[in-house]
């Protein structure tokens, strides 16, 4: 009697803790050394993810504002995702406005958080400003209801990676264009210490498409990013507390990218498959939920064969891009080196011939990705193609191809220290929806990638520049295509299975065939 009462109490006990655990994974609990400054507001408030953003008005991070007018927003758009910290702002319009956060030195996501709206005194279309980051140009000449209308949302996020230096500050200054209606301002500012992710990928550039060379190497300790797409491929929108490490990165869907009508099959994994990161892949990379669905082209090798499944991504001409593919295989019965074999595209330009994804990760549910580095030229908006097709070379089981992951990341320039492009162009039928401006019906509710990136057409010319890094487990008895690989940044890594040891200056080799 007394011990099955024990053991209901116990099992009660063990809910209510699972429940605690949960909830505070999901939400309350940080990471330490993250921000969030909801701008033009004094108190704390919670977002709808249950996220706590302090308010800008006493920070230590705000020091004093006397030209700097707290605002709310005149309208609430229905599409917003939370009302904080979209529905208040800090509106700087007479002078440039300095935010001071104290971060640990090293990379860390820099995300604003920008709704245009008439702010005060202030109209949503008289907002143009610059943004910078220690020292580097975020945005420039920064027309936000534009963007956001060309964007076809509500609400504009802009995440950008940043080093933050060894003094441990990390400068962000809001500068409003210089005629005097013009202002700016901010409504969010999210501060999240990461991993070195992106520069410990550090591509060692080959021999380029067109014959230029990119000199030196444009991926620094100390570049700048800016995230444009991060998709879940063939699977769900993740919202930011679905995200793996804290990270609170946005995962969006892929199909509204993917070229025409040939969208392949998208699919998730088998009950029985687990995944399994290797030691190359730390879970932060990107979270289980990435891998664990996919698109490819679909079961008919004949048509398979007649088409490329493509992804197409506008961006800024005129900078160089980080391109990273996450692949995992999934679903029975692909187990086996060379059953699935395929050509990975970009921009027209053959990244990659044989891409196996077993032979490469060594299994069924072992994730693994891989980088490439594509530069582009000219000015304004363009597209970036990702395009996949299958391999015939090799006579695989199958004729298809599989994507799990896309993320596209620009990186900045030296010259200028810049990451900041042109607004994109907006349709004249989008024109006419602003002069009726509060409704939402053509709002999308949902996604976070066009929020982030650019959009609009544009069809400049691009140029892979190379294919490059690859974080790569070489398993045993695999046969493989030659991978190029770079080796991680960070010494203090783990070596990469399998192969000979890279030396720092040319670490690009061929795998170790067995
Ligand atoms: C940040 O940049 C400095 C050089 O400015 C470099 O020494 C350091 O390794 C970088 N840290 C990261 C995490 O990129
Ligand atoms: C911002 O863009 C909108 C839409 O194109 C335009 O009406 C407005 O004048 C622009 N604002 C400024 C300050 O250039
Ligand atoms: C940041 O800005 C403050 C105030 O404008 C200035 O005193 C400080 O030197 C700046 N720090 C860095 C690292 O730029
Ligand atoms: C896993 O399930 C699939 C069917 O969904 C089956 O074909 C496969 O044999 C199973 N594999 C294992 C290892 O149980
Ligand atoms: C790739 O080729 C297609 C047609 O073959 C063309 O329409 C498209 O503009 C090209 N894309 C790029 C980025 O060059
Ligand atoms: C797939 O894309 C490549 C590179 O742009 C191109 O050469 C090839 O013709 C395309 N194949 C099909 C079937 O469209």
């Amino acid at each position: 009697m007394a011990i099955s009462t024990l053991l209901r109490c116990l099992s009660l006990l063990a809910i209510v803790s699972l429940a605690a655990a949960d909830s505070a994974g999901k939400s309350t609990d940080e990471n330490p050394g993250q921000i969030r400054l909801n701008c033009g507001e004094s108190g704390s408030a919670t977002d709808a993810d249950g996220r706590a953003w302090a308010g800008d008005a006493a920070s230590k991070f705000a020091p004093s504002m006397p030209d700097a007018a707290a605002a709310s927003a005149s309208y609430k758009d229905p599409s917003l995702p939370s009302l904080v910290p979209y529905t208040t702002a800090r509106v700087f319009a007479s002078s440039s406005y300095t935010y001071s956060f104290l971060v640990r030195p090293g990379r860390a996501f820099l995300r604003l958080y920008f709704y245009p709206s008439n702010y005060g005194t202030h109209a949503a279309s008289d907002a143009l400003f610059g943004v910078t980051a220690g020292g580097v140009t975020l945005l420039r000449g920064f027309n936000a209801s534009q963007t956001a209308l060309a964007l076809n949302y509500a609400y504009l996020v802009r995440e950008f990676s940043v080093n933050v230096s060894a003094t441990g500050t990390l400068n962000v200054t809001f500068i409003p264009s210089s005629s005097s209606s013009h202002y700016a301002f901010i409504n969010g500012i999210e501060i999240v210490p990461t991993p070195d992710m992106l520069t410990s990928a550090a591509p060692v550039v080959p021999t380029l498409a067109n014959g230029a060379r990119p000199d030196p190497m444009p991926i620094r300790a100390d570049t700048a990013f800016q995230t444009m797409y991060r998709l879940n491929v063939g699977g769900e929108s993740l919202s930011p507390t679905d995200d793996s490490a804290r990270l609170y990165r946005s995962w969006d869907n892929d199909a509204p990218y993917i070229f025409g009508a040939a969208a392949g099959v998208s699919y998730g994994k088998d009950a029985n498959v687990t995944i399994r990161y290797p030691a190359s892949v730390p879970r932060y990379v990107a979270p289980e939920a990435v891998y664990a669905s996919a698109r490819s082209m679909g079961p008919t090798a004949q048509i398979n064969l007649n088409y490329n499944l493509t992804w197409i991504l506008p961006v800024d001409a005129g900078f160089f891009y980080l391109v990273r593919l996450h692949f995992c295989e999934i679903q029975y019965p692909i187990t086996k080196v060379n059953q699935r074999s395929f050509d990975v595209y970009i921009s027209n330009e053959t990244a990659r011939e044989q891409m196996d994804v077993i032979a490469w990760s060594g299994g069924i549910g072992v994730p693994v990705y891989t980088d490439y580095l594509v530069v582009t030229a000219g000015s304004g908006q363009m597209d970036l193609w990702v395009a996949l097709h299958p391999d015939v070379a090799t006579r695989p089981v199958y004729y298809d191809a599989i994507l799990n992951g896309l993320e596209v990341f620009k990186l900045q320039t030296y010259g200028d220290n810049s990451l900041a492009g042109e607004s994109p162009p907006i349709s004249q039928e989008q024109a006419v929806d602003d002069g009726s401006r509060g409704g939402s019906s053509k709002k999308r509710k949902n996604g976070f990638a066009a929020a982030l990136g650019g959009a609009a057409a544009g069809g400049l010319l691009a140029v892979l520049v190379g294919l490059v890094c690859a974080c790569v487990i070489c398993r045993r008895g695999r046969k493989a295509a030659p991978v190029l690989v770079s080796e991680p940044e960070s010494s203090g890594e783990q070596p990469v299975h399998g192969l000979p040891s890279p030396n720092k200056s040319s670490a690009l080799f061929n795998s170790a065939q067995k």
